[in-house]
């Protein structure tokens, strides 16, 4: 469900012409539906009324402040994975207590301000982690609250590329040793063990592998109560899959009966990082058409959006769907749809059947919300496009297009 909808031909994002956006703001930009991220973040998050929760949105999919800003009204935590993300996080208004700290490689660094920011807990990812962590809370006089991260062997049939959960995977400690690791950590003086969690790959489209892993980690925290060591929180990560083409993933409310069933009757605190499943539908990526082009007997629709602005197609043969601003009555054509920059994997789309667009026409690259703006770079020298969120009839740049001085900020001649 989301608000970009077609009226006479024309595409609306909630109650507003997406042209006329462009028209002011020029193209390429990310375009988000306020009503949609909303709908999206409290569907998914009254769906564990019921039991003890918190939602924390996985800002690596999407870190804008004002995304970030709208989740934190509806209650939300977030799930960060580096110093930076901490920062916007706080910037944004997202109170410390709701912030759990992902990721294998926290710096000493990161760690301080974590723990000075007295965040909700870190997950931790491997036993010397685990002892630098201890260390750096000790020099800071303060004590750290922990999970541990476990691996459970799960696979999410998923693209390999973000699948997390299978022993080969880097991520996690495997959860068949996690238990010494536990005993060691609740020996570590200056921190504090609250935590069990788990995530096993992302844009998952059965339930399944969310309950097997389900169903091994509270098997552990059992053992672990046994073992003396009290668990508060269960955090199960986030991965549930959208519909980009075909896909029929389950919705949250089938996903969170599922999860609720395993864990009722116990009192852990359940957290969730969903990233993909709230922010994914509720942008499009605007771009007008530069050229077009025959070659052999292949089409190209050459946009002014590269693969700098949106990798997915291209870094994991990703598909989203490609619409045009206005539609019309043109024939239909198969084409690549394609970027500027200098490199054959540089497209959007591939041999894709499209109204045949001509110089100057608009298209709205569809499900761009996660993993789109916050994944893209100044590959080729191309400033990071704008952010722009509509709301109502209404629409504010919430992140300015950067400019050429932006691209050679900080950069020096050498003098020595
Ligand atoms: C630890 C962790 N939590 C949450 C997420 C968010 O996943 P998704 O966007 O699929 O919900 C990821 C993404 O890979 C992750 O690594």
């Amino acid at each position: 469900m989301h608000y970009f909808q077609y009226k006479n031909n024309e595409l609306f994002c909630e109650d507003i012409s997406v042209a006329d956006i462009a028209k002011d703001v020029k193209t390429p930009f990310y375009l988000y539906s306020h009503r949609t991220l909303k709908q999206h973040f409290k569907a998914f998050n009254d769906s564990f009324d019921g039991i003890n929760h918190l939602t924390c949105f996985s800002m690596k999919s999407n870190s804008n402040m004002a995304v970030l800003r709208l989740f934190a009204e509806e209650g939300g935590g977030v799930d960060i994975v580096s110093g930076g993300e901490l920062y916007r996080a706080i910037r944004a208004g997202v109170d410390p207590k709701k912030i759990v700290y992902s990721g294998v490689g926290k710096t000493v660094e990161e760690m301080e301000y974590a723990i000075d920011s007295d965040i909700l807990m870190f997950n931790s990812e491997s036993c010397q982690e685990l002892a630098a962590l201890n260390e750096v809370a000790k020099r800071l006089d303060k004590k750290a609250r922990v999970s541990i991260r476990v691996n459970p062997d799960v696979d999410p049939q998923t693209h390999p590329y973000i699948s997390t959960g299978l022993k080969e995977n880097k991520f996690g400690i495997d959860i068949k040793k996690s238990l010494e690791e536990y005993k060691a950590a609740a020996d570590m003086k200056n921190l504090v063990v609250t935590g069990v969690s788990c995530h096993i790959g992302s844009q998952l489209t059965k339930i399944s592998p969310f309950v097997d892993s389900l169903k091994k980690v509270m098997d552990l925290i059992n053992k672990l109560r046994d073992a003396g060591i009290v668990i508060s929180y269960l955090d199960m990560g986030g991965g549930l899959g959208i519909t980009y083409n075909e896909e029929k993933p389950p919705l949250p409310a089938e996903y969170a009966a599922a999860l609720k069933k395993e864990i009722s009757g116990s009192d852990l605190t359940l957290i969730l990082e969903p990233g993909r499943v709230i922010v994914g539908n509720a942008c499009i990526l605007v771009a007008k058409v530069l050229y077009t082009k025959t070659t052999g007997d292949k089409n190209f629709i050459i946009v002014d959006a590269a693969m700098n602005d949106l990798a997915r197609p291209s870094l994991y043969g990703s598909f989203h769907g490609v619409q045009p601003v206005r539609s019309g009555d043109r024939n239909k054509i198969k084409a690549d749809i394609v970027g500027p920059i200098c490199e054959s994997g540089d497209f959007l789309a591939k041999d894709r059947e499209i109204e045949s667009l001509g110089q100057d026409d608009l298209i709205a690259v569809m499900s761009a919300g996660a993993y789109g703006f916050t994944m893209s770079s100044n590959y080729n020298s191309r400033p990071r496009v704008a952010e722009v969120m509509a709301k109502g009839n209404q629409y504010q740049v919430i992140r300015k297009r950067e400019t050429w001085e932006d691209l050679a900020r900080g950069e020096e001649t050498l003098k020595i």
